[in-house]
């Protein structure tokens, strides 16, 4: 950001040194003085009047030059949508495949600066205060979203449906997969050795278990498994590509088994549950959705395919380690709300929450805060998040270490963004800065709900489900759909008619 302040400052260097470069006229001028003075002066003026004028025309050419250039981005296709629309309302033209591409722009909240307070109006007659709690990651805390009712009412219903284990303690089909890809040892070293420096260290073996078996080792615990396994031969804690191969294929996953893992060592410790919120929902979950819109502005179709909203519950000991709730963008990665709509049949899949907006249903007793470990860093290091005596991602040993932490306190919203804007209006790359995990819980339990607003950042594929999802035979807007010739634009028109009355 301020890199991109830096050229401008050099501009202004380079404005005044040009005029400085026309001060050396002036000596040859006071040598001629005893002499010529009258003419002397006379040209003197001269030189400095067409200098003037030179300079007057030049600010009237950049004048111009400003104003028909701005004037030209004006009427590029890429302003949002709905100056876009009105455009296109008035050149009644059937607009051409890459112009719906850009059709759409997502509305973003401003944080303006850390602490800012804006009003929102979410129910009417209320208004709501926001305070912007960082940028880096966009985040917001709105108390008093949900009234203590709501919150009972989504605790209770949550409980009434039953929450299940969020995370199970052993993955399957694990095995199964190595087997069938049949890798050899130095294959495998090889997927290990993130940074290629033929050596594992223990952040490399760490971060393979905690995303293949979702299992949270600390750098103990594996000290620990090499010394059972007598796997670090000259202990120097790595391993090397022969001390590798001495391991068996499983041997750190049935080490783990015999010595047994508790569910304080999985990544996730909580239960969880699902709740509809469209037709037919209680009525307090329908209200938190409109709200959701309202507060988001976003147009209320990506609301309304979102997932349901994720009630969870943490007992005393529960956390939840420092993770993203989306994934990163890869063109070979598919989002799994839109599998439906994508053409190809991609093995990553991930979820694509453009939005995270977290409710805290009850005040805790004890721990149990929402932390943001690299909010407005200055920079963001993946490999200085996990060293060897601190490990940032660690949510029952270093939430004092985050740079943020939001206390739970009943009722309220905390929402963010999990990517960034593309610059042109739609969804961008994954945000790392959104890393954010729950605090071990000291005392008491803690309820919070997600609501998660999925958006892909392929917009075509975020289209095409839409269309796809809208032609169910159960939706009202059937008809309508079948009476345009042009299924992506009636998304489009549908999306946007929604988005601009959502306002506030
Ligand atoms: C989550 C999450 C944080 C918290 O459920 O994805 O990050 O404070 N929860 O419980
Ligand atoms: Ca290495
Ligand atoms: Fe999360």
């Amino acid at each position: 950001m301020t890199d991109d302040r830096e050229p401008a400052h050099d501009e202004d260097t380079t404005t005044a040194s040009g005029s400085a470069a026309s001060l050396p006229l002036r000596p040859p001028c006071e040598r001629l003085a005893g002499h010529k003075s009258s003419v002397c002066s006379r040209s003197y003026f001269v030189v400095v009047m067409v200098f003037f004028h030179v300079y007057i025309i030049n600010v009237i050419a950049l004048l111009f030059y400003v104003h028909y250039s701005s004037g030209q981005d004006d009427a590029s296709p890429r302003r949002d949508a709905v100056s876009d629309n009105q455009q296109r309302a008035e050149t009644r033209r059937p607009p051409s495949k890459t112009e719906i591409l850009r059709d759409v722009s997502l509305k973003r909240i401003e944080g303006i600066r850390v602490g800012h307070v804006q009003t929102v109006t979410l129910v009417p007659g209320k208004v709501h205060e926001m305070r912007t709690l960082s940028l880096k990651p966009l985040l917001f805390e709105i108390p008093g979203f949900l009234s203590e009712d709501e919150c009972r009412v989504v605790m209770q219903l949550a409980q009434l449906k039953g929450l299940m284990e969020s995370q199970l303690m052993v993955q399957e089909g694990q095995e199964e997969l190595a087997k069938e890809l049949n890798l050899s040892p130095e294959e495998i070293f090889n997927l290990l050795d993130i940074n290629q420096d033929g050596q594992l260290q223990l952040h490399e073996i760490l971060t393979h278990s905690r995303v293949r078996d979702g299992i949270w080792l600390t750098p103990e615990n594996l000290r620990e498994i090499y010394a059972g396994l007598k796997a670090d031969k000259d202990n120097n804690g790595l391993l090397s590509l022969d001390e590798f191969r001495l391991l068996s294929n499983d041997a750190f996953q049935r080490f783990l088994l015999q010595r047994g893992v508790k569910r304080s060592q999985l990544v996730r410790n909580s239960r969880h549950t699902w709740l509809y919120q469209g037709k037919g929902a209680h009525q307090v979950l329908q209200d938190i959705k409109t709200r959701v819109t309202r507060l988001t502005r976003l147009p209320p179709t990506l609301v309304d395919l979102s997932e349901p909203l994720q009630v969870v519950r943490y007992e005393k000991g529960g956390h939840y380690h420092a993770h993203h709730d989306s994934g990163p963008v890869y063109p070979e990665t598919a989002c799994t709300h839109t599998r439906l709509a994508a053409n190809t049949s991609t093995p990553f899949e991930t979820s694509c929450r453009y939005i995270t907006v977290l409710f805290y249903l009850n005040s805790v007793d004890g721990g149990g805060e929402t932390a943001f470990p690299v909010a407005d860093n200055r920079t963001y290091d993946e490999v200085c998040l996990i060293q060897n005596d601190v490990d940032l991602l660690d949510t029952r040993r270093n939430c004092d270490k985050s740079n943020l932490r939001v206390k739970p306190t009943k009722g309220t919203a905390v929402f963010w963004y999990n990517y960034l804007s593309d610059g042109r209006g739609w969804v961008g790359e994954q945000d790392e800065y959104a890393l954010h995990g729950g605090c071990v819980v000291t005392q008491g339990t803690k309820w919070v709900a997600n609501k998660w607003i999925n958006i892909d950042p392929d917009y075509a594929r975020q289209a095409r489900y839409q269309q796809l999802v809208s032609r169910q035979p159960e939706e009202e807007d059937e008809e309508e759909i079948e009476d345009e010739g042009d299924e992506s634009l009636t998304l489009n028109t549908d999306m946007q008619s929604s988005d601009i009355h959502q306002d506030l």
